[in-house]
């Protein structure tokens, strides 16, 4: 993982947020690639859901909305998750993801100190592995008096009430062995207000998910978009949650952009449909890069769903930090519609034609984040190898991002094979100006071939082409693409296409390059 991060670095994917004051925690900039990247994967699925298949709509809702959505939602009573503290160093975590610790727990009832009084009740209690002394939980707990104003040379001893073997315990500090604070829920959702006056009626959330504004604008939509069930509402967007620990570079996040569908359905069919988007999605995924065997489907336990739920998968990849969640698929039945049509007093059924019933749809959704998603394509796509150099033939390291030709940030990199024979320049150029309104490309001609493969590589660029004295022994006379784009002032001749997973290379009319290259990265 930390290679992983530093090439994202290093190549201009991901920055910390903020970086020069430090940072801010739980939030990240797309540098130039990254940014490409980011939106190729959005085009991507934007595509899927709303251009080739037509029981699927495109919506951009407001990340602001009133806060009777949320409370409607459940989210201002139920969006929460249990925090502790570390009574020690004040550190929060997330009580569920503590790992379970066993050893001897020391628990002492206070100190004695030269102050008056001298004996201060201040329970605490420290876990230490099994078969360390007991001297190690002592140093513990003097950090947690000193912390609570005791000076060290005036505790005089600790009092101790009594040690005993725990197993599996949640409540010590992993990593100091510090008993943490009682758990309690934190609501994710920020907080701000709308407006000049900072009071009760004018706080608002930043949305913790994308999916209400398609709930409480699906009257409009449907009436709008002259759909009939089943049909899919789909938008891509931001989304905030004040995740008390967020961690595994961009995994966790507190800003983060999620796709989501949420598809309207009779409600005898849910369960069907939740089996068919689970399908739908693992092709999707296979589909940019991720292999089927990456994926894990978890049936979310009865107990782990949450309460609006009657069904839920959750689409895991194995990251180099564990198999973790891209995506849940979940069958949220009538809930979300009901709770806003109760709300709002507004109705939300849907009239069927066919058995002249009205009721209120149920509803699947797919929702995947879009930053964990590039998390996982880039882990997917990096590699290091040993390989011979192009150019010498000897032996060397290549760092290569294996991606998708449709995701990659720049689809070809363009070069002359030597920068000062302008014949070479200008061809290069002007293949670079015919292929640039249908994709990105990059033109560089500083240093060897070699060294501009391997830069190309690292930036997981699928295509090197580079115009060499054969390309200009090609005759000169107008020739047009078989998109039917005149082609680099119609030169005939050939490039050399060198691919970056294989490394090979093959001679290509340029006649020929504009409708190989659209092919790739459809
Ligand atoms: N509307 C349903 C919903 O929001 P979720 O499982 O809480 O469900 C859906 O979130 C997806 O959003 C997750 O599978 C994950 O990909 C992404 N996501 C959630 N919280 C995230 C976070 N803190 N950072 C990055 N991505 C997150």
């Amino acid at each position: 993982m930390d290679k992983i991060v530093a090439l994202c670095k290093r190549r201009g994917f991901i920055f910390q947020s903020s970086e020069i004051y430090g940072g801010l925690n739980g939030a990240w900039d797309y540098g130039p690639l990254g940014v490409e990247l980011k939106r190729n994967l959005k085009d991507y699925w934007w595509r899927c859901m709303t251009q080739v298949r037509d029981d699927i709509v495109g919506f951009d809702g407001s990340i602001l909305m009133n806060a009777a959505v949320w409370k409607a939602s459940g989210h201002v009573d139920t969006f929460s998750d249990p925090l502790v503290e570390c009574l020690i160093t004040k550190k929060r975590y997330r009580a569920d993801q503590i790992e379970p610790q066993s050893g001897i727990a020391y628990y002492y009832k206070g100190i004695t100190t030269t102050r008056t009084p001298a004996a201060i009740d201040l329970p605490f209690a420290v876990l230490v592995p099994k078969g360390k002394p007991e001297a190690s939980a002592q140093k513990t707990a003097r950090q947690f008096y000193t912390a609570r104003g005791y000076a060290e040379a005036e505790i005089v001893s600790l009092e101790l009430e009594k040690s005993e073997p725990v197993e599996n315990s949640t409540k010590f500090n992993p990593e100091n062995g510090s008993l943490l604070s009682e758990p309690r829920t934190f609501n994710l959702m920020f907080k701000t207000y709308v407006g000049p006056v900072e009071d009760a009626s004018s706080v608002t959330y930043l949305r913790p998910e994308t999916a209400q504004a398609m709930f409480v604008q699906f009257k409009n939509v449907l009436e709008v978009s002259r759909k009939k069930l089943p049909f899919g509402i789909a938008q891509i967007g931001k989304a905030f949650r004040n995740e008390i620990n967020p961690r595994n570079f961009t995994f966790r996040s507190r800003e983060f952009e999620q796709m989501e569908v949420e598809f309207f359905v009779k409600p005898d069919t849910g369960f069907e449909w939740l089996e068919k988007w689970k399908e739908d999605r693992l092709a999707w995924y296979e589909a940019i890069g991720i292999p089927r065997s990456k994926i894990h489907v978890l049936t979310v336990p009865d107990a782990d769903r949450a309460f609006y739920s009657k069904g839920t998968y959750d689409l895991e990849y194995e990251f180099p930090f564990g198999i973790q969640e891209l995506e849940g698929i979940a069958y949220r039945t009538d809930y979300d519609l009901t709770q806003h049509q109760k709300a709002s007093g507004k109705p939300l059924e849907y009239f069927d034609e066919e058995t002249k019933s009205k009721y209120i749809p149920h509803v699947v959704e797919p929702s995947a984040g879009v930053d964990r998603t590039v998390l996982a394509v880039l882990c997917e796509a990096f590699a290091e190898e040993t390989v011979k150099d192009e150019e010498s033939g000897k032996e060397e390291t290549r760092v290569v991002l294996r991606f998708a030709p449709r995701l990659a940030p720049v689809k070809a990199g363009i070069f002359p094979l030597l920068k000062n024979k302008p014949e070479l320049v200008a061809q290069a150029k002007e293949i670079v100006k015919a292929l640039q309104p249908l994709m990105k490309v990059a033109y560089d001609e500083a240093g060897s071939i070699g060294k501009r493969y391997r830069r190309i590589d690292e930036e997981g660029t699928p295509f090197g082409i580079t115009v060499d004295f054969e390309t200009l022994e090609g005759a000169k006379e107008a020739s047009t693409s078989a998109m039917g784009t005149p082609i680099a002032a119609g030169q005939k001749g050939t490039v050399t296409l060198r691919h970056r997973d294989s490394m090979k290379q093959e001679r290509i009319a340029i006649a020929d390059l504009f409708a190989y290259l659209l092919a790739k990265i459809a």
